[in-house]
């Protein structure tokens, strides 16, 4: 059963995501990008007026621009079911992921929530057990999991071309916080009260360092030991930190995430280094994928070609045309779409789907707390536990 089978586009909702937020909108794009999913309704914001103004804009229908997900949960569930929506994208603050997830999923619709899933390991756990309860799909968003480059590298690595990995060192460095003249602190607000947990260093950006190196490897993670500090005068949340990492197999890895790294913008790297070779993909140059191996020049893969796994051709564009974050998530939502549609004709997820789901959402959500246990642990060495 598929997006075929089901023969009509997805009728996406969303909770957030309205003029006034950064990467809701991001979700409604990418979401919409291959013609396959249509927006049809939203909670677009938690202003009356910018939730009211942002429905306009997008030209929903009035009657399905709601003020709250509650209204917009009892009016979706009272509406015939070839009109209400499919899936709901859940693009709202941290603390809000949970309940308004676990409400929708409960009146039977699919997820796609942002990062991280919770505020508390026992929240994601909470979610987990509503998530296979209801048999509904789930996907969190890691968005740099849908670049072909990394698809491509995932293939390579797991698939022994790095031989036995010995070292995996992800960054994941910005400067935002950092004073800058007169420039707004766009991503301030509510990212800097500590409500949202102790660290923001792992919980908004080292989590998806950690969630990249276990999408490309597979390995699982045995102990931590991090060193995490805040920069910022009369910060209330870390806004720089260090991971020490031991994987199961015998890798090691070294983790840094940091919001107050002047000069750097969205630094996501990864570099993975094996007995027979190394890769390395930088985020801000997603187009290309070095593959090095030792005595011979480093080759550039880039998309699009041929030579790539399969799983990695899934480029809307020929070989030389940049592909970037939109494109990245529309891969995501793609692959999502695939599984809504086999629920919503009876059938169940698939068992090999490639976006990150709830298990690595509650991967995401146990890495930022044992680093937080870590840091203020005098063990240092925190075994990770069993996802
Ligand atoms: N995957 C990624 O790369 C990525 C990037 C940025 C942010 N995020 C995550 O996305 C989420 C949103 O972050 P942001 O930077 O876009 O935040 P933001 O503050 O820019 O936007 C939040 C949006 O949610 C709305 N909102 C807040 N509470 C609401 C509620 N109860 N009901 C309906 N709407 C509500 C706001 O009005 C706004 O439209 C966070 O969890 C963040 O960690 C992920």
């Amino acid at each position: 059963m598929s997006l075929a089978s089901l023969n009509r586009p997805l009728r996406m909702g969303i909770v957030g995501g309205g003029s006034d937020a950064f990467i809701g909108k991001v979700h409604r794009v990418a979401a919409q990008l291959d013609g396959k999913i249509r927006l049809v309704a939203g909670a677009l914001s938690i202003d009356p007026q910018v939730a009211v103004q942002s429905g306009k804009d997008l030209f929903l229908d009035p009657k399905r621009v709601y003020l709250n997900y509650q209204d917009m949960l009892a009016a979706e569930v009272a509406l015939p079911a070839d009109e209400r929506v499919d899936f709901v994208s859940v693009v709202t603050p941290d603390d809000t992921h949970v309940p308004i997830s676990i409400a929708f999923l409960e009146k039977g619709f699919s997820i796609f929530c942002e990062k991280p899933v919770s505020v508390t390991l026992d929240d994601a756990h909470k979610l987990r057990d509503t998530v296979r309860k209801t048999g509904r799909a789930f996907a969190i968003m890691h968005g740099y999991t849908g670049y072909p480059l990394v698809r491509h590298a995932r293939t390579l690595v797991r698939g022994g071309k790095l031989g036995k990995i010995y070292k995996i060192i992800a960054e994941y460095p910005q400067d935002w916080i950092l004073p800058r003249g007169d420039a707004p602190l766009h991503l301030a607000g509510w990212r800097m009260d500590p409500k949202f947990g102790k660290s923001l260093s792992m919980g908004d950006i080292g989590i998806h360092a950690a969630q990249l190196a276990r999408f490309i490897t597979g390995l699982d993670i045995e102990a931590v030991n991090a060193d995490l500090q805040t920069y910022t005068p009369g910060g209330r949340r870390d806004d720089d930190g260090n991971v020490l990492i031991r994987y199961k197999g015998g890798a090691h890895g070294i983790l840094y995430a940091s919001q107050v790294s002047a000069g750097e913008e969205n630094g996501l790297t990864i570099r993975i280094y094996g007995e027979k070779g190394g890769i390395e993909w930088h985020q801000e140059q997603p187009n290309s994928l070095l593959l090095k191996t030792q005595g011979a020049p480093t080759q550039i893969l880039t998309p699009a070609q041929p030579y790539l796994d399969p799983s990695a051709r899934i480029s809307r564009m020929p070989t030389g045309h940049p592909e970037g974050l939109i494109e990245a998530f529309a891969n995501l939502y793609r692959d999502f779409a695939e599984d809504v549609a086999a629920v919503q004709q009876g059938g169940t997820v698939s068992t090999d789907h490639i976006y990150p789901d709830i298990d690595d959402a509650v991967f995401g959500k146990t890495f930022v707390e044992y680093a937080t246990r870590s840091n203020e642990s005098s063990e240092k060495w925190l075994p990770f536990p069993a996802i």
